[in-house]
């Protein structure tokens, strides 16, 4: 383990430094697995790696002063690169690694016009962000999180015919936004494992789930008058910023759960409030909220909402992953190759 007492750097093995070329400064915005900052070390002779050393996200200012004169920067979906940033980051910065399959949190073209590459970790998060997308499907139409509250409160006092009854999922029609990967492989869980019908929307027109997988493509206001679930998985944009808006949500069947890994503010959030409170839509579930950490005002207080702190890819084997494609990529581009997962 390394260190990471506040202050702390990590001192990589001294490696030969070729003469005449400055040792590369990468900076690092949160904790990430060892195995990243092991492998900037072994291939980036003298590197110098520092970690924030802050168990929290580090705000503009904070950054700036960290992270200036760095070669690469290593962030998180919780930094904002905004081409001010870029700019203050000064004029040796040459990739942006950000630990995320979503990029939306960077400035696309401040980058590109600087030509400092962007690379993210797509693939490797797919199956991982599924799970939880599946799980909070049957966690909400199961009611789980109220179940488990009920319980520990004691409030279990026997089996009962009518006792917390939910609806069941096996057979139900499951709406799919965004035809990535992420969302076919939550297609493919719900029609193997549920047996459920598949419809599915997205601004990617080419995507053929008919043939793969027997599922429809549909205009999203069918879409959403159809399913019993809708899942969201397409990324942010400015087209899909607000895209399930009140009159969107309006358009759902008032049995039907939403639920969302995608990003927060694919929904307004306050128009979600208000659905779910006047049961207009039956529940929801939540990984990403549109200003997250916080949560939109009265969401916590809902019992038929199941929220997550952004888990969808929090697991040892798919971190671990993410942390070697971050390093992957700051290693190709310091050491003058294409890196594998540029976005820009
Ligand atoms: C997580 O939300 C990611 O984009 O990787
Ligand atoms: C992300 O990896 C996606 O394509 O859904």
């Amino acid at each position: 383990m390394m260190n990471q007492a506040p202050g702390a750097q990590h001192e990589p093995q001294p490696q030969p430094v070729s003469p005449g070329e400055p040792a590369p400064f990468v900076y690092v915005t949160r904790a990430v697995p060892e195995l990243t900052t092991s492998m900037l070390a072994e291939n980036l002779p003298g590197v110098r790696i520092e970690l924030n050393p802050l168990d929290r996200n580090l705000n503009r200012g904070e950054l700036v002063e960290s992270a200036a004169g760095c070669d690469a920067l290593i962030c998180t979906l919780a930094d904002d690169i905004s081409a001010t940033l870029i700019e203050d980051l000064g004029p040796s910065l040459k990739v942006i690694a950000t630990y995320a399959v979503g990029y939306n949190n960077i400035d696309l073209t401040a980058a590109k016009n600087r030509n400092i590459a962007v690379c993210n970790t797509p693939g490797v998060l797919t199956e991982a962000t599924a799970e939880v997308a599946v799980g909070l499907m049957l966690a909400c139409a199961r009611r789980f999180g109220e179940g488990d509250r009920l319980t520990r409160q004691g409030l279990f006092t026997g089996w009962a015919p009518l006792l917390h009854r939910g609806h069941g999922v096996y057979g139900k029609t499951v709406g799919i936004i965004g035809a990535g990967r992420i969302g076919k492989r939550v297609a493919l869980t719900m029609k193997h494992g549920f047996d459920c019908e598949i419809l599915y929307h997205s601004r990617v027109d080419h995507v053929d789930w008919e043939n793969d997988l027997g599922a429809k493509y549909v205009e999203l206001g069918e879409l959403l008058e159809r399913s019993d679930f809708v899942s969201l998985h397409c990324p942010l944009t400015e087209t899909t910023r607000h895209l399930l808006d009140a009159p969107m949500l309006a358009r759902m069947k008032p049995t039907a759960i939403l639920v969302n890994t995608a990003r927060g503010p694919v929904v307004d959030e306050t128009a979600l409030v208000a659905a779910l409170r006047e049961r207009r839509i039956a529940g929801a579930g939540f990984d990403v909220y549109e200003h997250e950490p916080a949560l939109a005002p009265g969401l916590a207080e809902l019992d038929n909402v199941v929220l997550l702190p952004h888990i969808g890819s929090a697991t040892v084997e798919t971190r671990d992953k993410m942390g070697r494609m971050c390093a992957e990529a700051v290693i190709a581009v310091l050491t003058g190759k294409e890196p594998l997962h540029r976005v820009a």
